[in-house]
């Protein structure tokens, strides 16, 4: 229900102040004062005083003390007071900063998102904000595109669940009278993660079921969990730009799927119709943006130079622009800040939240959960007492934090050598190479320091520089000195423990074989190396399992598991000729989708269906026990596929469609259950009808998507 102050407002407005809510320019332009965020794109560009005082929204700056200055000056000019909204990416936290998204998703803990998710919020709108620019919900494949460390990986099913859980956790559930949570905004509407070759911003092409199948479910649970703003991706959708695309703003996301919040372009989105070629100037391209239903235009003129014109010739109607304003002034009224445009912010507020002990706590948990132990020779857990020699360039780096982390403070982060030299008795240091450059001075002297040690951690990785935004790679290798140390100290004849810090899968094919244990870490966040260092020592047992593939080499990309069978699948083992393989590498990636090991080892047993045989308005149930066969307690993440293994159109050889994460003792047994419905059988079929058929259906239930690691049960879905 449109309330009455924005009724009266539109009334009121001037079309100058009407097109001036629908735009937004960098914090930079508002705060010379103060430094502000970096921008993710160019800014130069004329935009004037005017513009900036009309402006509706800022972007990327955050602070308590700056905040309450720009509002405040904001507000003393504008003739009708309607107070700025501040929006920023708080990705994977404000200060206290988690793991990237990319680690989270290893967690499999939806709720530890939710969780992590309203600290973040509580520090952000301590800090002033309003609106963050999460979650970011698109399906990746591809880990040339850099910006896979801000998804949750190549599953539809498990990005749907996390994008629930940053919206919830985000948004709360009173933001007009709860000024500790904020607006969440879901992107890149959509399918940016299909980017052409991993080259950021490139084209992205796929059908209109492969839209609805794969990617519209996780865009679609941040809609049904209530998010407040959507963002358009930079990329085209069926030969369209997101930014101008009719058919997948207006008709798809707002008819179809009933979305009356407020759609933002990205970065100078509408401004590129112009070089996507879609738009000859900046008022066409304002056009089509506004007609698709682009509310805000970010950080680009198209809006403020054009649309008063356009309606002044008649080429826009003046009841778009009115729509779109409204729903900028709904957000703001939802956010409360008609009542009160600083929202309860004040530099005491931010100062006693921003230094928690408890959020301290809680990110050093998750950076523990979302670590996957990739390899392990019985090299780890190490204890205090190990005569260990610390070696690689990721050794002493405090940047842990991942790319988006804006608002962290990298100064103030612990390293790994920190948390390490105060834990184990005999410890050694030594870089041994720079990031990405050879060193043979800082060789030598890590094999000295190495060959005095009993056991090597070797921290290697890419930094935030290789990661994020515009960092596409056309090669996933690490380093070639990293490689080159690692095979160096191999030469010493001693167990080698990779501690792995990086924010895409990486080629570790080259690598594997020289070592004992790989810990993969991510850019793990404020508190990850004493997170890291907990798990080396055994404190905290591994329990992470990968949500996207690690391929053997970029020359398999994209390789991920939930892949059609195709009509000439290669039999287990076999090399013939005439099936979809390589001939120089395997089929199955390095590290499979669901895969990460334990210190402990899982037992399934006892697998059984209630039935084999299911109706549509009842359900099977899946029981088995799982036995922690070890010595040490742990969490498994057990996780049950299905497939249809004759459809309409071809479907994957199989989807996640549910897991569950249990903790047991060293040689404690649970039994489980899943429930299977009709519902979860249901698929696009080529008309696009949203339904499931009768037929034969295989389940699988294990520990990883590989097959060894499944066992596989079938049942029928009788007639409807
Ligand atoms: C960037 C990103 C988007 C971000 C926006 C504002 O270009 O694509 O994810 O929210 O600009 O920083």
């Amino acid at each position: 229900m449109i309330n009455d102050k924005v009724i009266q407002l539109l009334e009121e407005m001037t079309i100058e102040e009407k097109i001036g809510q629908l735009t937004q320019f960098a914090g930079v332009f508002y705060s010379t004062s103060h430094s502000s965020t970096p921008v993710t794109g160019r800014i130069e560009f004329p935009v004037n005083q005017e513009m900036i005082d009309a402006s509706g929204s800022v972007l990327g700056i955050a602070g308590a003390e700056k905040l309450l200055e720009i509002q405040k000056n904001h507000l003393e000019k504008n003739r009708l007071g309607i107070p700025l909204l501040f929006m920023a990416d708080v990705i994977n936290g404000f200060e206290s900063i988690f793991p990237i998204p990319l680690g989270l998703g290893a967690t499999w803990d939806p709720l530890l998102v939710e969780e992590l998710q309203a600290v973040s919020a509580k520090e952000a709108t301590s800090a002033g904000l309003h609106v963050s620019f999460a979650p970011m919900a698109d399906l990746v494949r591809d880990p040339r595109w850099g910006r896979v460390m801000e998804s949750t990986g190549e599953d539809p099913y498990l990005n749907s669940l996390f994008a629930k859980a940053t919206v919830r956790g985000l948004q709360g559930s009173d933001l007009k009278n709860d000024s500790q949570h904020l607006a969440a905004c879901v992107k890149h509407f959509a399918a940016y993660g299909l980017s052409e070759g991993g080259r950021d911003y490139n084209t992205v092409d796929l059908s209109e079921r492969e839209l609805r199948e794969m990617h519209m479910p996780a865009y679609q649970a941040a809609l049904d969990a209530d998010v407040k703003l959507v963002m358009t991706a930079f990329n085209t959708v069926n030969s369209i730009p997101a930014t101008g695309n009719k058919a997948l703003l207006r008709d798809m996301l707002r008819e179809e799927y009933g979305f009356d919040g407020v759609i933002i372009s990205d970065f100078s989105a509408v401004q590129e119709l112009i070089p996507h070629g879609v738009a000859e100037d900046e008022a066409e391209a304002a056009k089509k943006a506004l007609d698709a239903g682009v509310d805000i235009d970010m950080m680009s003129l198209c809006y403020s130079h054009s649309l008063k014109r356009l309606i002044e010739e008649g080429k826009v109607e003046l009841a778009l622009l009115d729509e779109a304003v409204k729903r900028v002034l709904e957000l703001k009224n939802e956010l409360g800040l008609f009542e009160d445009p600083y929202r309860q912010t004040s530099v005491t507020r931010e100062k006693e939240t921003l230094t928690n002990s408890r959020h301290k706590e809680l990110v050093r948990k998750a950076a523990e959960k979302s670590a996957v132990l990739l390899k392990n020779d019985n090299a780890l857990p190490l204890s205090t007492s190990t005569n260990v020699a610390l070696i690689g360039p990721y050794a002493d780096n405090k940047d842990l934090l991942g790319e988006w982390s804006i608002f962290g403070k990298v100064e103030e982060t612990d390293t790994l050598k920190d948390c390490m030299e105060k834990t184990f008795s005999h410890f050694a240091y030594s870089k041994g190479s720079e990031m990405y450059e050879r060193n043979e001075k800082l060789l030598n002297e890590a094999l000295y320091s190495a060959s005095n040690a009993d056991l090597i951690v070797l921290a290697l990785g890419e930094g935030r520089e290789r990661s994020g935004e515009g960092r596409s790679r056309a090669s996933i290798t690490l380093a070639p000195c990293q490689l080159e140390l690692a095979k160096k100290l191999y030469e010493l004849g001693k167990p080698i423990v990779v501690t792995l810090f990086n924010a895409r899968p990486l080629d570790l094919t080259e690598l594997e074989p020289y070592v004992n244990a790989i810990l993969e870490c991510w850019h793990p966040g404020s508190e990850g190396a004493s997170a890291i260092t907990n798990l080396l020592l055994g404190e905290a047992n591994p329990s992470g399992k990968l949500t996207m593939s690690f391929p053997r080499t970029t020359g398999q990309v994209p390789v991920y598991y939930n892949a059609y069978t195709t009509g000439r699948p290669l039999p287990p083992g076999s090399d013939e000729r005439f099936f979809s393989r390589y001939i120089d590498v395997a089929n199955e990636p390095l590290y499979s989708f669901g895969f990460g090991l334990s210190y402990t080892s899982f037992k399934y047993s006892k697998l059984h269906l209630s039935s084999d045989q299911l109706t549509a308005n009842e359900s099977l149930t899946i029981t088995l026990d799982i036995t922690n066969a070890g010595e040490v307690s742990g969490e498994e993440i057990v996780q049950l596929y299905i497939q249809d293994p004759v459809a309409e159109v071809v479907r994957p050889g199989k989807e996640l469609k549910g897991f569950q994460k249990i903790f047991l003792e060293a040689k404690e047994t649970k039994t489980i259950q899943f429930e299977v419905t009709e519902s979860m059988l249901r698929y696009y079929h080529s008309d696009l009808s949203y339904k499931s058929d009768s037929g034969t259906f295989h389940i699988y239930v294990g520990s990883s998507s590989e097959s060894s690691k499944l066992t596989k049960l079938s049942f029928t879905l009788l007639d409807l």
